[in-house]
């Protein structure tokens, strides 16, 4: 499977949201990822709702939702008419994490599980038939713009592994501190999808800095 790339809007200029969505239009992005934050599961607060439907109303692309919030079942419906086409939620913030999945599914998205840096990926080996997409933390969920963890390498190792032997066609994704630097290197560990925020909005010439992410 060629790599997906899923440029992070919290690193967009809101002043010029337009301007930057049309930038990701034109660019060889395959998704919008979209990082919800909600105070209490992360200690900073990003966006929801309106900005989620006014981004679906500017994207061509599918919009990559991650909940970093805690009870996300209280809001995958609103989340699901407001444009995700994938829900992502975390491991650490969801105590009947089947049914959760199952929720996500029920409102017409597919489903991914994030694990935070120190969660091990054996966490999900009951429960990764169900799963579409198992997002990898390679920084503490809450702010853009932070230094990579080396041990995601492991990790991503771990899960192309279990996805080898029980869903070959698991999407991998690696966020946080993601660049043209480490993406040879993320993908040969297993990673098939990379979130890259800063990487790509504090470049002078974003659309060239994902073709870089997208052909290395
Ligand atoms: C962090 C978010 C990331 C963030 C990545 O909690 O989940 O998606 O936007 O930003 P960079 O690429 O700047 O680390
Ligand atoms: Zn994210």
């Amino acid at each position: 499977m060629n790599h997906l790339i899923a440029p992070s809007v919290l690193a967009a200029d809101f002043t010029n949201l337009q301007r930057d969505i049309e930038m990701l239009n034109q660019s060889e992005a395959d998704w919008v990822h979209f990082d919800v934050m909600d105070g209490v599961f992360v200690p900073n607060i990003s966006f929801g709702f309106p900005l989620l439907k006014a981004v679906k109303q500017l994207a061509q692309k599918p919009i990559d939702v991650h909940l970093m919030i805690v009870n996300p079942d209280q809001y995958i419906g609103q989340f699901a008419s407001a444009g995700a086409s994938n829900i992502t939620v975390h491991s650490e913030a969801c105590t009947h994490l089947h049914r959760t999945i199952q929720l996500i599914k029920d409102a017409g998205c597919t489903a991914g599980v994030a694990l935070n840096p120190h969660t091990p990926v054996a966490f999900l080996e009951d429960i990764i038939l169900d799963l579409d997409l198992v997002l990898i933390m390679s920084v503490n969920p809450g702010f853009g713009g932070q230094q990579f963890i080396p041990n995601t390498y492991k990790k991503l190792f771990d899960l192309k592994t279990l996805s080898h032997q029980r869903k070959p066609d698991l999407k991998i994704e690696v966020d946080g501190g993601v660049n043209n630097y480490n993406c040879r290197q993320l993908i040969e560990a297993g990673a098939n999808v990379l979130v890259a925020g800063s990487s790509v909005f504090s470049s002078a010439n974003p659309i060239q800095e994902i073709s870089k992410l997208k052909h290395f």
